[in-house]
Order: structure tokens, then C-alpha cells, then sequence
């Protein structure tokens, strides 16, 4: 009733909060899973969190309270981080920050201080991008399938528009020239200016690192149609099996025409896995974009507290070293365990190496092979088996029947429940199926749904 006296962006719906992605989550946050109080409870596997490490870190705070309490040197530094905090960093959270990022990348590259811009998480450090380099209603390419979070992050207050390159399972969804061509020719037709391309490298939702051969089309494409690229790197702690991560940092050694037209994206939420704490970065090789976007980074600090403990804890290289080589053990053995439970139960997932998810195909298990058939899963697998898990159909893939299921949010006991439920409802048959947890879809939910599906989730394929 009041909707009227809002402006046009507050009263619209373009915020992407009724993708499945996030109607996944309030069907959990309805009800979750507990062994104990809630047994039959829904689990969350559509959240990209990384919980496996936290007693590392807590046993570091342990043993060094005195970032954490304020005090340096012996000293309280209370009033020197509650005052007004300049909007360039702390320099000793920044120089921490780059030789971490360094450290992720085998330190074949360096990166400096001066052109890292912080970021409330990398949610911002995307938007801000947006805002920097492109105009209302021009556009970006992004390979699909993608982070659905993008559609907000990318598209909603900036107005640019998002254009998918389409990649499929025939290469394992790997981004070619072809792909990258047609994408922009789709643009063209739709009269859309492209202003870049960007890409997850650990892919979120595939769990693979690009190869350097997607990283040497994906640099010529830019330089050739003289556009930008962003690499949101925010899983690149998280790759524990080979093949290795090439930061699209490395791949531009050597390449004086393109350092202006490549920026990182870069965040502690998932390698650290703290995604509350909102530290995100964006390091940038043209001056102009970070000197647009420290500015903008006014909207978005990370806290004076915040950084200064990190820059504590960054600078414990020992520290470093340590938890990142036991948080890809654990990630590796997480994968191992989700992976060899799907098989149990007659699904394969893609070959990954990286991220806290895996890329799950239930191809087989659709009744029909279209996006109906696959909320029809998609439904079944959240209400009667009680396991929130992401559609294919909300990272914008094209083809039906691919799921995104995380493994690093929850405890081994948890996702073997889990693995248990997915196995018994494929082996009774689907549908035979009924857990005796069937949950009804609310009406409003599954009407804006359905109606997403026809109409807007396909906008840009246009
Ligand atoms: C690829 C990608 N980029 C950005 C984000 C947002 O991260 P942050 O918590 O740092 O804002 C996520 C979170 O899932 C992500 O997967």
C-alpha cells in the first residue's frame, strides 16, 4: 500500500530474492536440521561456507588475545581504532593482505599494497567494479553456470545487465572462443554494450580452477574487443587437488597490454572462512579504477578492529602457511566423502578441484528433461528429502538436471544423514517416495517461481 511512496529501486523485484537459490534457504531457515531437536529437519547444503578450519583460528586467537582485546604492545589501542577511520586502509591490513594473496598464488606474482582497495566482502568489491566501469544498461559476460548471487550483486542497484556465455558438460563446461564470441554477438543483437567479461576462477558453482588455456582466450577476447576482465578469485585458498590455481594475475605476466583491463576480486569469506567479519578487496592495475573505487569503498569499510586483528593474524606467516595447507587436507577429505556418497547412490558429480561444493548431475533423475522436470526434483529433493540443494536452473545452466550441493558448512555426521536420505529416495524410487516430512510449497513462493522461469531468468538469452 505504501509501496507507491518508495523509489522505483526500493518498490522493484529485481533484487533476485525469489530465485530458487534463496527460496532453498528460507525453506531451511523454516526448518532446519538438528540430530536432536529436529531430526527430519531440512539440511543446508545451498551455503558455501567453509566451517572446517574455525578451531585453527580459534586456537590462534587463543594464544594471541591481544589483537582481538585491543592491545598493542602491551598498550590499548582502543582509541586509535574507534576513531575515524580514513578510507585508504590500514596500510598494515593491506601489505598483510597482498603478501597473503601472493602466498595463495605459489608467490609467483606480487602484489602491491598501493593498488589493493578494501572492500565490505567481495559482494561489494563485485558491485563496485560495476559501478566503475560500467554505465546503466550496458553489460557484462559471464560463463555460465554462475554464482546466482551475481544477478543482485552485478545487476540490481548498478542497472547493468548481465549476458551468460554459455558453456556445457560436452568440454566440462569449459569457456572457449566460440562460447565468448557468441555471448557478445547476443549482446550486439540485443543492443547492449559490453564492457567485460567475469569469470570465477575457482568456479563457483563447478569447484574447478580455470585452465591457463581459458586464461589466455579469455585475455585475448578482452584485449581483441577492448573490453575489461574481472577474475573474482574469493576460492583461491580453497584449491586441494591438482590441477593447480593460475590467477589470472600469472597468466598476464609478461603482458604489458592488459594490466588497465584486469582486476581481482578477493575475499576472506570462504579461505578463512569468515564471511561475517565482510573482508573483501579488489586489486586493480589501473590507477583510475583505484582511485574511482577507494573512493566508493566509503559505502563498504571493513572495521578498524577487523582489520587491524587480521593484519595480526595475515602477518603470522607461520600461521598462514599452516592453516591453508590443513584447510585444503580437510577440504580434500570433505570432497572425498560427498563425492563417494553420491556414488552410493548412482550419481556422479564433475571432476573438480576446488571451492566447498560439488557440481552434481542428476541428469537421470529428471522426469522430464526440461527446467520443469527440474524443479520437480529440485522440489522433491528440498521438501521430502529434507536437503536444500541448488538448481542448475538458478546459476543460469543450461542444461537441466544440474545441482549444486556444499559440503564444508556442516559436520561429517550431518552430511553423512544426508548421503543416507539422497540414497533412500532414489533407491525407493522417486515417486514412491514419502519421507512422512513433505512440506507444502507456499502458493505465493512457487507462482513467482514458476513465473521467473518463463520469463526473466531467460531475459538474457534473449
Ligand atoms: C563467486 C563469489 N563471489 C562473491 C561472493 C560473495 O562473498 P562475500 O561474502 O565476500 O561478499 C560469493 C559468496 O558465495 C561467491 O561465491
Amino acid at each position: 500500500m505504501h509501496k507507491k511512496l518508495l523509489s522505483r529501486k526500493a518498490a522493484c523485484n529485481s533484487h533476485g530474492q525469489d530465485s530458487s537459490y534463496f527460496l532453498g534457504w528460507q525453506a531451511y531457515e523454516k526448518n532446519p536440521y538438528d540430530r536432536i531437536t529436529n531430526p527430519t529437519g531440512i539440511i543446508q547444503m545451498g551455503l558455501a561456507e567453509n566451517q572446517l578450519s574455525f578451531d585453527l583460528i580459534e586456537s590462534w586467537l587463543k594464544s594471541h588475545p591481544d589483537p582481538a582485546g585491543f592491545i598493542r604492545d602491551g598498550a590499548s589501542i582502543f582509541r586509535e581504532l574507534a576513531l575515524f577511520q580514513d578510507y585508504h586502509g590500514l596500510p598494515a591490513f593491506k601489505k598483510a593482505l597482498a603478501n597473503y594473496m601472493g602466498y595463495l598464488r605459489g608467490n609467483k606474482v606480487r602484489f602491491e599494497p598501493s593498488n589493493l582497495v578494501l572492500t565490505a566482502g567481495a559482494t561489494s568489491a563485485n558491485e563496485t567494479l560495476m559501478f566503475c566501469l560500467a554505465e546503466p544498461g550496458e553489460a557484462f559476460l559471464l560463463p555460465t553456470p554462475y554464482y546466482p548471487g551475481f544477478d543482485r550483486d552485478l545487476k540490481w542497484r548498478t542497472g547493468v545487465e548481465i549476458v551468460p556465455i554459455h558453456c556445457s558438460s560436452s568440454n566440462g563446461f569449459q569457456i572457449t572462443k566460440a562460447a565468448l564470441e557468441q555471448a557478445y554477438q547476443q549482446a550486439e543483437k540485443c543492443k547492449l554494450r559490453v564492457k567485460g567479461v567475469l569469470t570465477t576462477n575457482p568456479s563457483n558453482p563447478l569447484g574447478t580452477t580455470t585452465t591457463r588455456r581459458e586464461l589466455d582466450t579469455l585475455i585475448n577476447f578482452v584485449v581483441a574487443k577492448d573490453i575489461h576482465l574481472i577474475s573474482d578469485e574469493i576460492y583461491s585458498g580453497t584449491t586441494f587437488d591438482s590441477p593447480r590455481f593460475i590467477s589470472v594475475a600469472e597468466a598476464m605476466i609478461g603482458r604489458d597490454d592488459v594490466s588497465h583491463r584486469v582486476h581481482i576480486v578477493y575475499s576472506l569469506s570462504k579461505d578463512l572462512g569468515l564471511p561475517g567479519f565482510r573482508v573483501g578487496a579488489i586489486y586493480s592495475g589501473n590507477d583510475y579504477v583505484v582511485a574511482a573505487a577507494t573512493k566508493m569503498s566509503s559505502f563498504g569499510l571493513i572495521s578498524s578492529h577487523t582489520q587491524y586483528l587480521l593484519s595480526v593474524l595475515l602477518s603470522d606467516k607461520d600461521f598462514t602457511r599452516k592453516y591453508t595447507e590443513e584447510n585444503k587436507k580437510r577440504l580434500k577429505e570433505r570432497h572425498k566423502l560427498l563425492a563417494e556418497g553420491l556414488r552410493e547412490a548412482g550419481v556422479s558429480c564433475l571432476k573438480s578441484n576446488a571451492g566447498l561444493y560439488c557440481w552434481v548431475d542428476m541428469r537421470h533423475l529428471l522426469k522430464s528433461k526440461t527446467f520443469e522436470g527440474e524443479m520437480e526434483l529440485w522440489k522433491k529433493i528440498v521438501f521430502e528429502v529434507g536437503l536444500n540443494i541448488s538448481p542448475g536452473s538458478s546459476c543460469h545452466c543450461v542444461e537441466p538436471g544440474w545441482f549444486r550441493v556444499c559440503f564444508a558448512n556442516m559436520s561429517v555426521d550431518t552430511l553423512n544423514v544426508a548421503m543416507q536420505r539422497l540414497k533412500t529416495f532414489i533407491d525407493t524410487g522417486l515417486s514412491s517416495h514419502d519421507s512422512g516430512r513433505r512440506v507444502r510449497w507456499p502458493a505465493r513462493e512457487k507462482a513467482n517461481w514458476l513465473l521467473r522461469l518463463s520469463s526473466s531468468d531467460r531475459k538474457c538469452e534473449r
